[in-house]
């Protein structure tokens, strides 16, 4: 099939090279021309493993193409994928401009048999929106499909390839035909195709990341309380898990949930039951604990060492929002910074990949170094991120260059007891000291 995929950010660059690594004839478009002219180059603007070799070898191959001309594109193709970013407004709700407009553009190039798929997150209601649009724009109804992306950065070619399940959102039995064919490669294991209307599409997304999100916000309460009445959560959590009805993922608390998705995604349900009379009780409930649970690690620090670090340093292992990304959008470990800095703190900080999208946001606030380099005078350890390198350090390295031997692990990497045994004072999440 020939597939054009409007907005060359993460979800589209993912869908238009996978798409055309099963065979499809792809065109990414974007407006951004710098970004189209580096993607044409084998560039590929993100950090996103396998991404960059899946590009360019379906590049090579002519069937994966970069235009910033949206007519062209649009013109010859059987489906249309809408993947503009849709960020969080003022008051919590998503910005759809950008969604508009890449309506308004493709209006006038639609064949009249081409099915419009929007993939981005939208709110409940856009698609109708979109077919009424071009209705407008065309003096036609055209085929307008939701088909949601259950993606994970840094996992994003395998689910896309191994999806658990597709979901589209249709109006007609047909375009449900069109889109399952475009989707059977990746469905060879029986994983479910679903299909829907195009409002529970829309809401299954949100749902799906509210509930996550949930799950999150929850075994983080429930951690803290384990820590003042002295259970050890991880216990707790093999203990829950076996029930099946639990089942054991999304339950590692933490330091709280951040990225692209998650945070903006509650908050935008939130508002879109506010503007349906409703008061989302659980949801506010999931953001509040969310954000107060990014400061678990400071109050811990100020429990330790009192409310001024004048004169401390501080070593932060693990920047990004989780591993295998160089996303910082929400990272907890942000927060956390910014609390040593006002309070007088030096920070030495390492990560494998998002050094950069941290420079270009705090500049020469904190230092920049390489892992153990961190920890060189350092008055206590910070772990944000579990990267695998900080799985297994050398503690004998770390006892020796370090200032003192205090870690404070956010994503309980270690055994408590061995780290006792090893001569350092280790606090984590929801366990015993
Ligand atoms: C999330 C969803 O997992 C995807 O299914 C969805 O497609 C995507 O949002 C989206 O809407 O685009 P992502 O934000 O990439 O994916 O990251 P996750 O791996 O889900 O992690 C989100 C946050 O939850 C991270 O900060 C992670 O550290 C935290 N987390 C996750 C926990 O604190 N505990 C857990 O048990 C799991």
């Amino acid at each position: 099939m020939k597939i054009a995929v409007i907005g060359s950010g993460y979800v589209g660059l993912v869908t238009g090279a996978c798409f055309a690594d099963s065979g499809n004839d792809v065109t990414c478009i974007d407006i951004d021309a710098k970004k189209i002219e580096a993607l044409k180059k084998g560039e590929v603007p993100i950090f996103e493993p396998g991404l960059a070799e899946l590009v360019e070898h379906n590049a090579e191959a002519g069937r994966l193409t970069f235009t910033t001309d949206t007519a062209a594109g649009v013109a010859p193709a059987d489906v249309i994928y809408l993947a503009v970013g849709t960020p969080q407004g003022d008051d919590g709700s998503a910005n759809l401009s950008a969604m508009w407009s890449v309506v308004k553009a493709i209006a006038p190039h639609l064949r009249e048999d081409a099915v419009v798929v929007t993939k981005s997150t939208v709110p409940v209601g856009t698609n109708a929106r979109i077919f009424a649009m071009l209705k407008e724009f065309t003096g036609r109804e055209c085929d307008v499909a939701s088909n949601p992306e259950f993606l994970k950065e840094g996992a994003a070619i395998e689910d896309f390839m191994k999806p658990d399940r597709v979901v589209v959102g249709v109006r007609r039995p047909e375009v449900a035909e069109i889109l399952q064919q475009l989707y059977s490669p990746f469905l060879r294991t029986e994983k479910p195709f679903i299909v829907m209307s195009p409002q529970s599409a829309e809401m299954t997304k949100y749902v799906a990341n509210a509930l996550l999100a949930t799950k999150i916000s929850f075994i983080n309460e429930m951690a803290n309380l384990c820590e003042r009445m002295g259970g050890d959560i991880n216990d707790v959590r093999r203990g829950i898990g076996h029930d099946s009805r639990i089942g054991f993922s999304f339950l590692f608390p933490g330091v709280g949930y951040g990225g692209s998705c998650f945070p903006k995604d509650v908050r935008a349900l939130t508002a879109m039951s506010g503007e349906h009379g409703c008061t989302p009780a659980m949801l506010l409930a999931v953001d509040e604990v969310n954000e107060r649970q990014k400061s678990v690690l400071s109050e811990k620090l100020a429990a330790h060492f009192g409310d001024d670090l004048a004169g401390k340093t501080i070593a932060v292992w693990g920047l990004a929002f989780k591993p295998r990304t160089d996303d910082i959008r929400e990272a907890p470990a942000l927060v956390l910074i910014r609390w040593l800095l006002e309070r007088g703190a030096k920070v030495r900080a390492h990560d494998p990949e998002a050094i950069d999208n941290v420079r270009a946001e705090l500049g020469d606030a904190i230092a920049y170094c390489r892992r153990m380099e961190a920890l060189e005078g350092a008055d206590a350890l910070c772990i944000l991120t579990e990267w695998k390198d900080y799985h297994s350090p050398d503690f004998a390295e770390m006892l020796h260059v370090m200032n003192q031997p205090v870690v404070f692990d956010g994503r309980n990497l270690y055994e408590s007891e061995r780290m006792r045994r090893r001569g350092f004072c280790y606090h984590s999440i929801g366990r015993p000291p």
